[in-house]
């Protein structure tokens, strides 16, 4: 960890932080940590990986396990399962495809994972807090109020999918009240060392390493690592998997958690992102353990 974070680090001026929000435009691009979660429990970490940060999109993994724990496949008739080939927040095809998202990992595909869970459970924010306390195991988790109100200031471009989702019939409660809790969600407040804790479940056939029990199916886990695999990096999704080639999922407050199935569970941070919107030195820093893990057989 010690030697990825020297050599991450030399990434650190490349690439531009998220300013579509104030609270994200704010952020220290001098900032990297990297925490790995060993399915035996252990947690090995570098740099700033207690820092927490705002994990945006990584939250739409947590929405969809949610999600598929209550509809199972109908999710499926809401929402697809392929890469969209166009950015997170793009609106071109949800026209010609009459209001159905290609995935759950870009913007309109986790607004209906949203809808879904605002029509399950009468706090779904409120939910997902804990949910993402219960599987870090750290109770002090918050959804940062700011980042959340600035979303919610800037939210022409998701609300006007959401409208047009709502017109084909594929978003049933109020557009507002769904809006509120995607942007809670990515407003989730969480270190390398929560998330790679957190989301141990993927790499351990679905057993939470915090909470000591079975969280999802294994082969739940199976399928929501492979949509990680085709859709997690959004239109770098076929570049990531020819680096790295691990199950991801990535956010533009520059955390990306990737997933080591059978083995562990992994998440870098620095918040300076690439063109497609993913973090540069974190991408590096996963594909030097991956080079590694090969080196060394592991
Ligand atoms: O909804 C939005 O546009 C932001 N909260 C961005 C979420 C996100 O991280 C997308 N991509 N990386």
């Amino acid at each position: 960890m010690e030697d990825i974070n020297e050599r991450a680090r030399t990434k650190l001026g490349t690439g531009r932080v998220a300013d579509y929000i104030p609270a994200l435009a704010e952020q220290d691009a001098n900032k990297f940590g990297i925490a790995i979660c060993t399915n035996e429990g252990e947690v090995y970490a570098a740099g700033d990986a207690q820092e927490p940060f705002s994990i945006q999109s990584i939250s739409k993994v947590f929405l969809l396990t949610l999600s598929l724990r209550v509809y199972g496949n109908e999710l499926w008739e809401r929402v697809g399962l392929n890469p969209s080939g166009m950015p997170f927040n793009s609106l071109t095809q949800l026209e010609a495809e009459r209001g159905k998202p290609r995935n759950p990992f870009i913007n309109a595909g986790a607004i209906v994972v949203a809808d879904r869970l605002v029509s399950a459970f009468a706090t779904p924010s409120k939910h997902l807090r804990d949910v993402a306390r219960k599987l870090s195991g750290n109770e002090s988790i918050l959804i940062d109020a700011r980042v959340q109100e600035s979303e919610w200031q800037h939210r022409s471009r998701n609300a006007a999918m959401a409208y047009l989702m709502k017109s084909f019939g594929n978003i049933d409660n109020d557009v507002d009240q769904v809006l509120h809790s995607y942007f809670s969600c990515c407003s989730l407040a969480m270190s390398c060392v929560d998330l790679a804790v957190a989301l141990n479940y993927l790499a351990a056939d679905g057993h939470a390493q915090a909470m000591g029990e079975p969280f999802i199916a294994p082969d739940l886990a199976r399928k929501i690592n492979s949509i990680m695999f085709t859709c997690g990096m959004y239109d770098a999704a076929g570049d990531f998997a020819y680096r790295v080639g691990l199950p991801a999922k990535s956010g533009v407050g520059g955390g990306i958690v990737a997933i080591v199935p059978g083995k562990l569970s992994v998440c870098a941070w620095s918040p300076a992102l690439d063109e497609n919107g993913n973090s540069v030195a974190a991408q590096y820093a996963l594909e030097l353990l991956a080079e590694e893990m090969v080196r060394q057989q592991l």
